[in-house]
Parts: structure tokens; sequence; C-alpha cells
């Protein structure tokens, strides 16, 4: 009698562990625990049990009924929660994260916006590419420091036999002669927007780093065209108020060469803590050297041009005049600092 009873309460654990519905658990309620159920049958054969096993017997059924009635109404109980039946429509749900456009991603589409409505192309060419974009074709000297392996990321890789060895390019000026290249004949009114890389990291300088190239080639180009663009870039971009101001330079790609600078945002030219002296640098232009329209295959009889070439990360702190104490947090990918801007 003993098995029969512990048989059956094994029967009947596995059979209700195994239920899948609130159905399943009512059929084997009424198979085991039923009027004319397994074990109910067990508790009517108590009486043919001889005299001391009697007591031990109903024992072993009643708690093998209890651990069935326990056992049932548990799992009725899981089924009820995976079923979801307090659900309750009117909690608020759980909102995904929202994510938003890097700031660089930001300041590159407010770059090329602000010179496509004066007509400026966005183009963009090969980050990895070859010396002769970069340096050679530029008028950069075989010694310029730039051609440093301490300046530049060169690759290693077989050299192309007429354009040298393989770079990261370190400025946005190689897509100057690809410009040309591809245009033909000018005219030519391009907005390069990029990827540059240099060996170099502190607290304003990444390796890797991101810069806008102009470049304008027709006939009858002058300083003032370039003067002209850089106000418009300046009051569009940065405000009103703005103004540019070209200070000699020197660079072998432009002949003559500039530093391009701004009024400063807080002082607006007067000089404060942050500028010293009203203005601040933005970066290079000048006018398109002859030897550089002649490697691209333009006539320097027929066209002129002029190109600048300024940083994007530069240029977009000084617009919003975000003081960031370092780049490097730019590119750390740490949400403390991206889901501020
Ligand atoms: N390529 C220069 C640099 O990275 C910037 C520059 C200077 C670009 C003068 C130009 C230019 O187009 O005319 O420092």
């Amino acid at each position: 009698m003993r098995e029969e009873i512990l048989s059956l309460k094994n029967q009947a654990i596995a059979q209700i562990s195994a239920a899948k519905s609130t159905e399943d658990l009512e059929e084997l309620r009424i198979v085991y625990l039923g009027r004319s159920g397994k074990l109910t049958e067990l508790f009517k054969k108590i009486k043919t049990v001889p005299g001391e096993e009697k007591k031990l017997v109903g024992v072993l059924i009643n708690e093998a009924k209890n651990a069935l009635v326990s056992l049932l109404s548990e799992k009725k109980n899981s089924f009820k929660e995976s079923a979801r039946e307090w659900f309750d429509p009117t909690i608020p749900g759980i909102k995904p994260p929202q994510g938003h456009l890097h700031l660089v991603t930001k300041a590159i589409d407010e770059i090329a916006k602000t010179f496509a409505q004066i007509g400026f192309v966005r183009v963009r060419y090969p980050e990895v590419d070859w010396d002769w974009f970069a340096f050679e074709g530029l008028n950069m000297a075989k010694d310029h420091p730039a051609r440093d392996v301490w300046e530049t990321f060169f690759v290693e890789a077989p050299a192309h036999p007429r354009y040298g060895q393989m770079v990261y390019t370190p400025h946005t000026s190689s897509g100057q002669i690809r410009e040309m290249q591809r245009v033909k004949e000018p005219p030519i009114r391009m907005i390069n927007i990029a990827k540059c890389y240099r060996r170099q990291i502190d607290a304003s300088h990444y390796p890797m780093f991101h810069q806008f190239e102009g470049l304008v080639i027709d006939k009858g180009i002058s300083i003032v065209h370039l003067k002209g663009t850089l106000d418009y870039f300046a009051r569009n971009f940065f405000g009103s108020q703005r103004k540019t101001r070209l200070r000699p330079y020197h660079f072998q790609f432009t002949e003559p060469s500039f530093e391009v600078d701004i009024t400063c945002g807080i002082c607006m030219g007067k000089g404060c803590k942050v500028c010293k002296e009203g203005w601040l640098e933005l970066g290079g232009a000048g006018m398109v050297h002859p030897t550089v329209l002649k490697n691209g295959g333009v006539d320097p009889e027929k066209y002129t041009g002029f190109a600048f070439g300024l940083g994007v990360e530069r240029t977009y702190m000084m617009k919003s005049g975000l003081s960031v104490p370092d780049i490097r947090l730019l590119y750390s990918s740490d949400l403390k600092i991206l889901r501020q801007f």
C-alpha cells in the first residue's frame, strides 16, 4: 500500500508539473482528487489495511493529498502571471531611450548646408590616398615637415608607381586635385568635408579629426571672392555680428596665403580673457598656386582660384561657445558627455 501511495503521488506530481493550461490542471484534479479520483479511491481502501499500519497509511495519503493540492494552486498562479491577467493598461509605458546625432555630425550638416546656399557642392574623396594628392601635387617639398613619419600616418603598402606612398590624408586639401581631375574644366565650387589624420594626441589634438575644405576656380577669381565667402560663412554660421580677417601666412599650395581669424564671440573683437586680442584663429586659406592648378590639369593662364581649409571641431566649438576642456572627450563614447550635446 505504501508503495502504491508513493508512486501515485510521484506520477501525479510529474503530470501536474508538465501541465500546459488551467484546463489541464482541472482535469488532473478530477483524475486524482475528484469524487472517484485515484487518491480518493485509496482513502476508501484504508479500511482494508491491517491494524497498526492503518494510521501510517492514513498519514501518507493525507500528505500526498496536501502536496497535490498546493502544487495545483501554485501551478495555477504561475499561469495567471504569465498570461498577464494583472496587466494594467493605464500604467504609463517604458519609453525606449532616445538617441541623437553626434555633435560633430551636426556640425558637418550645418557647415554643408551653409555652403550649399551659395552653390558649393559637397564632395567626398578617399580618406586614405596617395602621397601625390596629399603632398606632392600640392607643391609641398619632399622635405616638408608634414611629410615626415612623425607627422603623418603612412600605410605599409606597395607604393604607386606614379602617386607614391599611401597615406591617411592629413588634411582635406588632398581633395583639391581630385576635384580638378573630376571636373576637368572649371567652374569649380566644392566643399570637401572629411576625416583627417595626424600623429598627435593631447588636450587640443586628436589623431583623427575633421576639416572642411573650400575650393573655387573660375575665370577672374580673386582675394575679394575669398574674403566675401569667408564673411558670408562667418555671418551665417556664427551670427551677423561676426567678422573675419586675413593675416599673411605661408602655405605651399597657395600664393598668397593667409591665416583666417574671426572676431571673438564673447567680446566681439574688443579683446577679453578668452581671446586676448579680440580674434580667434579659424584656419588657412589663399589663392591656389599655379603649380597646383597645373597638377590638377587646369590652365593657370586662363583660371584662378581660392581655397581654404578649416577644422570642423574647432569651428563648431567657437560657434556654440562650448568649452570642451579636452577634445578627446568628443570621441570617448562616454554617454555622460555625449548626452549633453
Ligand atoms: N591644409 C591646411 C592645413 O591643414 C589648411 C589650408 C591652408 C587649406 C590653406 C587650404 C589653404 O585650402 O588654402 O593646415
